[in-house]
């Protein structure tokens, strides 16, 4: 946190911690963003902010990933700042706002080129003059104005260019239409690390919170300064010996080859290993690099350790620290077609984390 920060010094930072903060748990990375300086923190559902909340978290709080019907009056109370991309998302939280007795915070979205959320330049005009007429009602404060980059990940990319462009003619017609945010925000971790000009008055940032990189032509974590904050580990349950020719779990796509052990780790794809990780999922066994052996199973899946004995309950690390000689969550990607977000987020509830290190 303290890295990115200072690579955006004048911007304030919000730290995403959206889809149980990248897998890492939600309430516990997000205390440790606001003790780490995150002046922030960012989700996506109101959901995942009223679980904040409810926690205890205090601080400013802004939720994006909202539509028509949500539950604003309780979103409001609960001093959630409110993305808005639509008049009648604007309408329905100025009326929440009436009902509730308090102002409203806004951030009003602009879709740059992502073609996802946001109001279209188009759009963009009619949508400044509802939400600059319900401003001065006193029912809600424009108190953001903000995108989200198609490209950061490929800093050279002629879009981020476009998308800067089309966000400053954004921030251009709001302020001459009277409206004066608080906070202009457009960048990523990707673009936090590569791109100043997309800092303006505060960075969102998330894969790089958890110490990963946001992609190859970002960097590589080491080299970028980050430490891959998750590490996930399990014990072997059971070793056993058995003999050459051995079909190994569910369609027995692997065969021993030799007098071999097999080890069980009780992790499988209901925990988040990757199902596509069969036979190719990298890990490290007491030491010794190994890769799953045969098909992922929901609950567990099978090691060949080789003739040498290994002890019921050694340690596995699935991924973790290549510093430390363990498989990262990159070298999983790689094997199943992912990317590292998707295999450190898709870390299921029955996996306790542990916080270690403050
Ligand atoms: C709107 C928005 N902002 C910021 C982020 C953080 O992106 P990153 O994890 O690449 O830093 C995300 C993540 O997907 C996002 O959806």
């Amino acid at each position: 946190m303290e890295l990115l920060r200072g690579l955006a010094p004048t911007a304030q930072a919000l730290a995403v911690v959206k889809a149980d903060a990248y897998g890492h748990g939600l309430v516990g990375c997000a205390v440790a963003a606001q003790q780490a300086g995150a002046q922030w923190l960012g989700v996506a559902l109101l959901t995942e902010a009223f679980e904040l909340r409810k926690a205890g978290v205090s601080g400013r709080l802004l939720a994006w990933l909202v539509g028509v019907g949500e539950p604003w009056r309780a979103a409001i109370e609960a001093d959630i700042d409110l993305s808005a991309a639509s008049v009648g998302i604007l309408d329905e939280i100025a009326a929440a706002a009436l009902e509730v007795g308090r102002v409203a915070r806004v951030h009003l979205k602009i879709d740059t080129g992502l073609a996802r959320n946001g109001a279209t330049p188009a759009d963009w005009p009619a949508f400044v003059d509802r939400a600059a007429g319900l401003s001065a009602t006193g029912a809600i404060e424009v108190v953001g104005i903000w995108s989200h980059l198609a490209y950061a990940d490929q800093p050279r990319h002629p879009t981020i260019d476009l998308a800067l462009e089309r966000f400053r003619d954004a921030l251009d017609l709001a302020e001459r239409r009277g409206l004066h945010p608080e906070v202009r925000h457009l960048a990523n971790t990707a673009a936090t690390i590569t791109r100043a000009d997309t800092h303006f008055d505060m960075v969102r940032i998330g894969v790089g919170v958890y110490g990963l990189s946001p992609g190859p032509e970002v960097g590589i974590a080491a080299e970028i300064g980050l430490v891959p904050v998750m590490t996930l580990a399990g014990k072997l349950i059971l070793v056993k010996h058995v003999p050459a020719g051995t079909g190994v779990s569910y369609g027995h796509i692997a065969t021993t080859a030799s007098p071999t052990h097999l080890g069980l780790l009780p992790l499988g794809y209901a925990d988040g290993i990757p199902r596509a990780a069969g036979n190719v999922g990298p890990l490290l066994v007491g030491g010794q690099r190994r890769t799953i052996t045969g098909r992922v199973c929901m609950d567990q899946v099978v090691i060949d350790l080789g003739s040498e004995p290994v002890a019921d309950g050694t340690e596995v690390i699935v991924f973790g620290r290549a510093d430390r000689g363990e498989p990262t969550a990159e070298d999983w990607a790689a094997v199943c077609g992912t990317i590292n977000y998707e295999i450190v987020t898709r870390i299921g509830p029955r996996v306790p984390r542990v916080f270690v290190g403050g």
